[in-house]
C-alpha cells in the first residue's frame, strides 16, 4: 500500500543538518524527528521529537500522562516531577487540544495498551513546548463522539482531527494520486477547462455567475466539463483526463453534492469495448494500489434491460440474490383482479421471495413495508408467507390451488420463505422491488460487506420521456445511438439503445459514459427527435458542432464520480465523509457560512436588483 510506506519514509527520515536543527531549538520549535503515531519497541532508547495536539492529559502521583496526537495516531507521554521545575509546571498546564512539541526518550511500557499501534512503548519526556493553547472544544476529537452532523460541519476543522476523517482525507489524496499515476502511464493528459462557461448539457440546474463586464449576461459553472473534453478531442489531444471539480444545483441525498468531484475521461478512435478495458485496468490498478485488493477482470455486463428485469434497478447491488420474478403469465388468467388488471392494462407483476422471511417479518413489519413500497408510487404490496402449515396470505382465497402452486413454483418459494409483489403499470414496480430487496438483505444480513462487486450496465435506452410527453436524451444529446437501431431513430425512437454504460459498484453509479456522435448528420437527427429548434441548437452547442466541422475523430469517454468512489472504497455511507467541507442540506457551508449577501456596490456593478429590495 503506497500510504503506509511513504509516510513511515518521512516520519523515518529525520536528519536536519545540525546547524538547522540548532537554529529552530532557539526558536522554541522542537523540530520533529517522528509522527505520533510511529514510535515501536525497536525505537527503544531513541531521541524522540514530537508535535501534535493533547488529546488528554491526566496527573497520577508524580507522573503526568498526556495522549499526544497528530493525523498519524496517538503516543503516550510521561513527565515525572524529577523534570526541571519549570517543564513539570508547563505539564501541569497541558489541557485536551493544546498544540505542543516534546522531546524525549522512546522506553518500554510498564502497562501496554493493546488498543494502540504505538500502545508497547511510551515517551519520557525532557522538554516540552507549549505553541498553542485551546478553549475547551465545542465537539470532542474523537471517533466515537456521538454529536451530531450539523455541529460536526460547523466545527469542521476540528472534526477532520479526528483519526477517521485524517484517514479518510489521506485516501483519498491516495485515490487520487493513483489515478494520476495510471492515467499518466497509459497516455492520457491532465488538461484543466474553464470554471466559467456556457450551461454543459447533464440535465440538472445550473449555478450562473453574473458578468461584471457583460451586465445581463451570465456564465454557468460547469456540471460537467462534457463539452469542453469533446473540444479537446478535436484538438488533437487523443486521450484527456482531469480531476475537476463539478456544480449541479440539485437537491442533495447521501450520494449527491452541489459542488462534486469527477475524474473526467475521453479517448479518441475508440469503440465500447476499448473505453471498458482502460477503465477495468485502472480499477484493477487502482484497489490494488489503495486497498491492496485484487479485482478480478473483465467485469459482468449487464444490458439495462437486463438489470431492470433482474433486480429492478439500473444500478443493482449483485452481493446477495433476492432476484425478482416476473409471475405477469400466472397473474394474467388469476382471480386476483388487482393483479389480472394490472397485466391487461400493459403493466406488470414481480415479485421476490425473501428465505427464511416467514418468521423474520411480522404483519406489523409488512405494513411497513406497504408503506414505503407507496412511497415509490405502487398501490399496494402482495404477500404469501409459506410455512409449514401451508400458505397464510391475504390474497390467497382469489387464486385456484392451481394458480397458487405455479406462483410459489416461479418462485421456487420453500417453508420458511416469504414472497413480496407488486402489480403495476410503468416504474412503480421495479422501485419498489429494488427497494423491497435491499431492505430485505440489510434485515437478513445477506449483504456481504467485505465485497466489491463492479459490473458495467450497457445498452441504455437512448431517450426518457420528459415531463411534456415528448423525448430527451437519458445522458446527454452527443450520445451516439446504436448502429443496429438508427434507422428507427425518428420512427420508434423509443426503442433506440445508446452505445453508454455506466460503472456500478455495490448498488451505487460510480461513472458513466458513452461513446459521441462525430457525424454531424446524425447529430441534426438526435437533435430533431428531443425537439431542439435550430435557435436552441446552436445558443446551446453551436461552438462544439462549429468545430466538428474541421475534422473531428471518433471518441468516447465517460466520467467517475470521485466522491462517491472513496466513499464506497471507505466503507463509509455518505460522501460528506470523505469531503474537507461539504455543504448541508441547505447548499451552506456551515464553516464560512456561504452563501451571503452581496452588497449594493456588487450588485449595481453586476447590473442586479434584487426582487423585494
Ligand atoms: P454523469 O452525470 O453520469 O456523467 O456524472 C458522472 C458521475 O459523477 C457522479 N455524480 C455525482 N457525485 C456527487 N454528487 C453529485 N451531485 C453527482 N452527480 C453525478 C456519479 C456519476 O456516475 N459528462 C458525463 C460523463 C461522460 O459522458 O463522459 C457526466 O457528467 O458517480
Ligand atoms: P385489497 O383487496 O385491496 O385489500 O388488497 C389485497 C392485498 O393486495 C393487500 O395486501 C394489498 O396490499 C395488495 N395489493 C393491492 N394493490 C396491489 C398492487 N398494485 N400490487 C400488489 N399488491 C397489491
Amino acid at each position: 500500500m503506497i500510504n503506509n510506506k511513504r509516510s513511515e519514509e518521512f516520519s523515518r527520515a529525520g536528519g536536519e543538518r545540525p546547524e538547522e536543527e540548532k537554529r529552530q531549538t532557539m526558536s522554541g520549535l522542537i523540530k520533529r524527528n517522528m509522527y505520533c503515531g510511529k514510535p515501536r519497541l525497536s525505537d527503544e532508547g531513541k531521541n524522540v521529537r514530537l508535535n501534535g495536539w493533547v488529546q488528554r492529559s491526566r496527573r497520577l502521583g508524580g507522573l503526568i500522562f498526556c495522549d499526544l496526537r497528530d493525523k498519524t495516531g496517538i503516543v503516550q507521554i510521561v513527565f515525572d516531577e524529577e523534570l526541571p521545575i519549570d517543564v513539570f509546571a508547563s505539564a501541569e498546564a497541558l489541557r485536551n487540544e493544546y498544540v505542543v512539541g516534546v522531546e524525549g526518550v522512546c522506553r518500554e511500557r510498564e502497562s501496554k495498551n493493546p488498543e494502540l499501534a504505538t500502545g508497547d512503548v511510551e515517551i519520557r519526556a525532557e522538554r516540552l513546548e507549549i505553541y498553542s493553547e485551546a478553549e475547551t472544544p465545542p465537539i470532542y476529537v474523537r471517533d466515537d463522539d456521538n454529536v451530531s452532523e450539523d455541529l460536526r460541519m460547523k466545527y469542521r476543522y476540528l472534526d477532520l482531527r479526528k483519526p477517521r476523517m485524517q484517514r479518510n482525507l489521506t485516501f483519498r489524496h491516495e485515490v487520487c494520486r493513483a489515478t494520476r499515476a495510471y492515467f499518466s502511464d497509459n497516455g492520457f493528459v491532465e488538461v484543466e477547462t474553464p470554471m466559467l462557461i456556457r450551461p454543459t448539457p447533464e440535465g440538472a440546474r445550473d449555478y450562473l455567475v453574473p458578468s461584471r463586464v457583460n451586465n445581463g449576461s451570465f456564465y454557468a459553472l460547469p456540471q460537467s466539463p462534457q463539452m469542453y473534453k469533446q473540444l479537446l478531442m478535436a484538438s488533437g489531444t487523443d486521450r484527456y483526463f482531469q480531476i475537476a471539480r463539478c456544480f449541479r444545483d440539485e437537491d442533495l441525498r447521501a450520494d449527491r453534492q452541489p459542488e462534486f468531484t469527477q475524474i473526467d475521461l475521453e479517448m479518441s478512435f475508440v469503440n465500447v469495448d476499448s473505453v471498458v478495458s482502460v477503465q477495468e485496468g485502472y480499477i484493477k490498478f487502482l484497489l490494488k494500489e489503495t486497498l491492496d485488493i485484487e479485482v478480478m477482470t473483465p467485469f459482468p455486463r449487464l444490458t439495462y434491460d437486463e438489470a431492470m428485469s433482474r433486480f429492478g434497478s439500473d444500478k443493482p447491488d449483485t452481493r446477495f440474490g433476492l432476484e425478482l420474478v416476473d409471475v405477469s403469465p400466472i397473474a394474467r388468467g388469476c382471480g386476483f383482479a388487482v393483479f389480472s388488471d394490472a397485466v391487461a392494462a400493459g403493466g406488470a407483476v414481480r415479485g421476490i421471495c425473501v428465505p427464511g422471511g416467514a418468521d423474520a417479518y411480522s404483519r406489523k413489519d409488512i405494513d411497513r413495508l406497504t408503506d414505503a413500497v407507496k412511497d415509490y408510487g405502487a398501490r399496494g404490496l402482495a404477500w404469501i408467507k409459506l410455512t409449514e402449515d401451508g400458505v397464510s396470505s391475504p390474497i390467497a382465497k382469489f387464486f385456484t390451488d392451481g394458480d397458487m402452486d405455479a406462483l410459489l413454483g416461479a418462485f421456487e418459494a420453500k417453508s420458511g420463505d416469504l414472497i413480496l409483489m407488486v402489480a403495476d403499470k410503468g416504474k412503480a414496480v421495479f422501485a419498489s422491488l429494488d427497494r423491497l430487496r435491499a431492505a430485505a438483505a440489510r434485515k437478513l444480513g445477506l449483504v456481504d460487506e467485505s465485497r466489491f462487486d463492479f459490473l458495467w450496465v450497457t445498452g441504455f435506452p437512448l431517450f426518457e420521456r420528459d415531463d411534456d410527453g415528448g423525448y430527451k436524451a437519458m445522458h446527454h444529446p452527443f450520445t451516439m445511438p446504436d448502429p443496429r437501431d438508427i434507422g428507427r431513430l425518428e420512427s420508434d425512437p423509443g426503442s433506440v439503445h445508446a452505445l453508454a454504460y455506466d460503472l456500478v459498484l455495490n448498488g451505487t453509479e460510480i461513472g458513466g459514459g458513452s461513446i459521441r456522435i462525430h457525424d454531424r448528420e446524425l447529430q441534426n437527427r438526435m437533435f430533431a427527435a428531443i425537439g431542439l429548434s435550430d435557435d436552441e441548437i446552436k445558443s446551446k452547442f453551436g461552438f462544439l458542432l462549429e468545430a466538428f466541422r474541421y475534422g473531428v475523430p471518433p471518441h468516447g469517454g465517460l466520467a467517475y464520480g470521485l466522491d462517491r468512489l472513496v466513499m464506497l472504497l471507505l466503507g463509509e455511507d455518505s460522501i460528506r465523509e470523505t469531503m474537507a467541507f461539504p455543504k448541508n442540506q441547505a447548499a451552506e457551508d456551515p464553516v464560512s457560512g456561504a452563501p451571503g449577501e452581496a452588497t449594493r456596490e456588487q450588485l449595481d456593478e453586476l447590473g442586479l436588483e434584487l426582487s423585494g429590495t
